[in-house]
């Protein structure tokens, strides 16, 4: 892949909201991409020592070139962030700043050729990870229509599911469905006509759900920030940028079964149902947890991309920030 120039998402927040550790020692990058973020910090923090991790093995190879002027701090692993932290903990470490910048970053739409981008006639992959798991396109091989109106639902959050879910399975059925404009294209012939011509392509909620379902992309934030939490030394910080709705529902009701202690059973419960069924929390996992860790909040709101950043990067436009700081 030739990898264009990356703007990494609300770089001066992160860092200022993130900085209120006192000599950091261990930062942990749960999403490195193009090191975007990593760099910053190595740069502001000179004893910074960083591990940088990444489900994607070529965003973790170029990451490593722009890492270069800083080897000797860095160590790049490639896994999915839920599975790091969870050998992570097994060995007792703990770091002093945590950050996650979720999702896919732009150079998987404009360069990975795996089917990301709607417009491309790529077959529909969508693995970030591509050495395991089941391709998008396994994945509407092996669906039911019912199974696919309920992952359109749930990670789509499409409001055309069913037409959408029986399109997809005839042109499944009749083998014209391979690649990402094939599907982006039935969509768009699906939706009611007024739908198609806007400024959104009507097929973007239906690739969301693809690509989350494909990569557990929710099970993994839940697991990941779960474990993250309790790899925080004292007084460190997570920071995570989300880019959806879903996602960021998950970490503000993670950060805080941790913040409200007394209130949590009564907080999990009271959760709309609605929440709770799509991002399901261990209510014994966090009931155990309670026990040892309290966090604070560093932002009471989610931080939001300035319009001058929107402006320049329009892909910020969703992004919220939210950060903790762990007590005790
Ligand atoms: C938005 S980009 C991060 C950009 C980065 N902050 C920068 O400044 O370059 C998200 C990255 O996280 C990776 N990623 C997404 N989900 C992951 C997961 N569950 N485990 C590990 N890496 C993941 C993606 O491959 C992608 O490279």
């Amino acid at each position: 892949m030739v990898m264009y120039g990356h703007t990494p998402v609300l770089l001066k927040e992160t860092l200022d909201v993130l900085s209120k550790v006192q000599e950091p020692a261990l930062m942990i990058d749960a999403t490195l991409g193009l090191a975007g973020h990593a760099i910053a910090f190595l740069e502001h923090f000179p004893r910074l020592s960083l591990i940088g991790v990444d489900a994607d093995a070529s965003m973790l190879e170029e990451a490593e070139k722009r890492l270069f002027a800083y080897k000797e701090r860095c160590t790049l692993v490639h896994q999915f962030f839920d599975e790091f932290f969870l050998n992570f903990n097994k060995g007792g470490q703990k770091a002093d700043i945590i950050l996650f910048d979720l999702g896919v970053s732009m150079v998987h739409f404009k360069e990975a050729r795996r089917g990301f981008s709607l417009m491309e006639d790529e077959v529909l992959d969508m693995r970030l990870n591509t050495t395991t798991g089941r391709t998008a396109l396994q994945l509407i091989e092996m669906s039911t229509e019912r199974g696919l109106v309920h992952m359109l639902r749930l990670y789509g959050e499409e409001q055309f599911a069913v037409p959408i879910a029986r399109a997809i399975i005839k042109a499944r059925d009749n083998h014209e469905l391979r690649t990402a404009r094939e599907l982006a294209e039935l969509v768009k012939q699906t939706v009611p006509a007024r739908l198609r011509y806007g400024k959104i392509h009507p097929a973007t909620k239906t690739f969301q759900a693809l690509r989350i379902a494909v990569n557990d992309e929710l099970g993994r934030v839940e697991r990941a920030l779960d474990q993250a939490i309790h790899a925080l030394s004292k007084h460190g910080c997570i920071g995570v940028i989300s880019f959806h709705s879903l996602e960021d529902r998950i970490v503000k009701q993670t950060f805080m079964k941790y913040v409200e202690k007394k209130s949590v059973n009564k907080y999990a419960e009271q959760k709309s149902s609605k929440t709770l069924q799509k991002t399901p929390i261990s209510p014994m996992g966090a009931q155990t947890n309670l026990d040892k860790v309290e966090l604070e909040l560093l932002v009471k709101k989610p931080i939001t991309a300035s319009h001058e950043e929107v402006k320049q990067n329009p892909a910020s436009r969703s992004a919220k920030l939210r950060a903790v700081m762990r007590k005790g």
